[in-house]
């Protein structure tokens, strides 16, 4: 049976006139357990599907990539050597130095960031390059490599989309996600692309590595923590990676790898139902894929993650603005922008217990230019509840849905993005999710963790870099 229960005390007391047209969110928002154990068990089943088909293929939309990552081992705490780290997620540019020391478990690192403007990411690929290539140089600026004689410098990048990779060095981008539209670079190789723009600008570095960040996130925290079987983002989009065997993956039969060989699966799972068999989309759902740049993609990413918890609050205060009961005497033309709402906002309203809302009230008046009541607050406080609840829920029915497939039972699972480590009360929500599908007795503790994990786009994608060159050794030495 279902522990679940939301409790809207933030209601008590708030007139009937702006509660009288909640109770359809509820229904809209509330997943009981026996819900998301359906979305689970048909989950596991995509994850399945998604290992037996090969790459980009076009009717690629309609099933989970599960993308072989040629990450083939875990780092054993003993990698060494400095190289340079470039992360190009959905908000932000970031450079890091990292230096991993012989000793056990152990780095320093450097790091900037860079916000990435709209118009980089909808732009050209020549203009998005040039934008990366210029940051790198001014990084390494102000932070010399010092490598002597020109050799050029190991660079790992994490570069946060879905691409068919045949080795770590190189990635055929399949599609754009997390509202990247930029031309000139789906069904590319974004390895060589980027290296024309470094080579245009004379950079000493060579790309040893292509991650995604789950991938990354999944290393790095492995690295500090062997529970961890699973690395998951939950941030501007959502996405997990995990260590599977090759001989249960069929689309790699032809690749004649060892029996006991292991590759880290990164499974963007944002794109899970994208042909609506289980989600409960609401109208607010549809809408908001209706009028994204890719319709019909990312259907459990565009539930759940950072980017679309705010559009869907900001669509459910307009529709109970059009329905006569929020906000009737105001002015809400900046409201009414698409995308004006972010995760930060329910964030700071959900955290804030000062008796008339003021934080809240102050980010109304700061992001649209009106003072709300503090009933209507109090309303909106009690939307948010449901808008993240329903996300924490859905999100714990992926992490899930790998454990089952993968028969784990119990671990730790590595969880690194903005709206992960800064959301109070995210964490707690989708564990109760977890505990809601998987049935863990009453008492016991979290049988899957979720455990913040930072770094994986320094330290991961550095400890990938080092097991990359490790292998071209072996390799190397193997010939010899
Ligand atoms: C999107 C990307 C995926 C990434 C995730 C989190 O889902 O497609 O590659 O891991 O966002 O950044």
């Amino acid at each position: 049976m279902s522990s679940f229960r939301y409790r809207p005390e933030i209601l008590e007391g708030v007139p009937e006139h702006l509660t009288r047209n909640l109770k359809q969110f509820e229904d809209w928002f509330l997943l009981e357990a026996a819900e998301l154990k359906k979305i689970t068990e048909h989950f596991v089943k995509e994850l399945e599907k998604g290992l037996t088909i090969e790459g980009a293929v076009p009717s690629l939309d309609s099933i989970q990539p599960m993308n072989v990552t040629w990450v083939r081992s875990n780092p054993s705490g003993r990698e060494s050597g400095r190289f340079l780290t470039l992360d190009m997620g959905g908000t932000n540019l970031r450079i890091c130095d990292v230096t991993l020391s012989e000793q056990k478990r152990d780095f320093e690192q450097t790091q900037r960031k860079f916000k990435l403007p709209k118009e980089v990411k909808s732009g050209t690929a020549e203009e998005l390059w040039d934008f990366v290539a210029d940051r790198l140089q001014a990084f390494l600026k102000e932070n010399p490599t010092g490598s002597q004689d020109n050799i050029p410098v190991p660079l790992a990048f994490t570069f946060s989309f879905p691409v068919d990779q045949q080795n770590i060095r190189s990635g055929v981008l399949q599609r754009w996600t997390k509202k990247f539209n930029v031309s000139g670079v789906e069904g590319e190789d974004v390895v060589p692309q980027l290296e024309a723009a470094l080579a245009r600008k004379n950079i000493p570095v060579d790309v040893v590595a292509l991650i995604n960040d789950t991938t990354g996130t999944l290393i790095a925290s492995h690295y500090r923590d062997p529970h961890v079987k699973v690395g998951s983002i939950f941030s501007t989009g959502t996405n997990a990676a995990y260590m599977e065997e090759c001989r249960l993956v069929p689309k790699l039969k032809d690749y004649g790898l060892p029996e006991d060989a292991k590759v880290i699966i990164n499974t963007e799972y944002g794109a899970f139902d994208n042909d609506r068999q289980i989600l409960p989309f609401t109208p607010f759902d549809h809408q908001i894929d209706s009028e994204s740049l890719r319709p019909g993609t990312q259907l459990y990413e565009k539930m759940v993650s950072g980017l679309y918890i705010g559009e869907m609050l900001r669509l459910v205060m307009i529709k109970l603005h059009e329905e006569g009961i929020l906000f009737q005497d105001k002015d809400i033309t900046r409201l009414r922008q698409n995308y004006a709402i972010d995760a930060t906002f329910l964030s700071i309203a959900e955290m804030d217990i000062s008796e008339g809302l003021d934080a809240m009230r102050e980010e109304f008046e700061d992001d649209f230019s009106f003072s709300p009541t503090v009933d209507e607050m109090k309303v909106c406080r009690y939307l948010i509840g449901l808008i993240a609840t329903r996300a924490a829920r859905l999100y714990a029915c992926g992490i899930a849905a790998i454990c089952k497939k993968n028969n784990t039972k119990k671990c730790h699972v590595g969880v690194d993005g903005s709206v992960f480590n800064n959301y109070s009360g995210f964490k707690d929500r989708a564990s109760q999710g977890l505990r809601d599908i998987l049935d863990w007795p009453v008492g016991e503790i979290d049988l899957i963790a979720l455990n913040a994990s930072e770094d994986g786009s320094g330290v991961g994608a550095a400890l990938a870099a080092s097991l990359a060159l490790n292998k071209v050794e072996q390799i190397k030495t193997t010939i010899l």
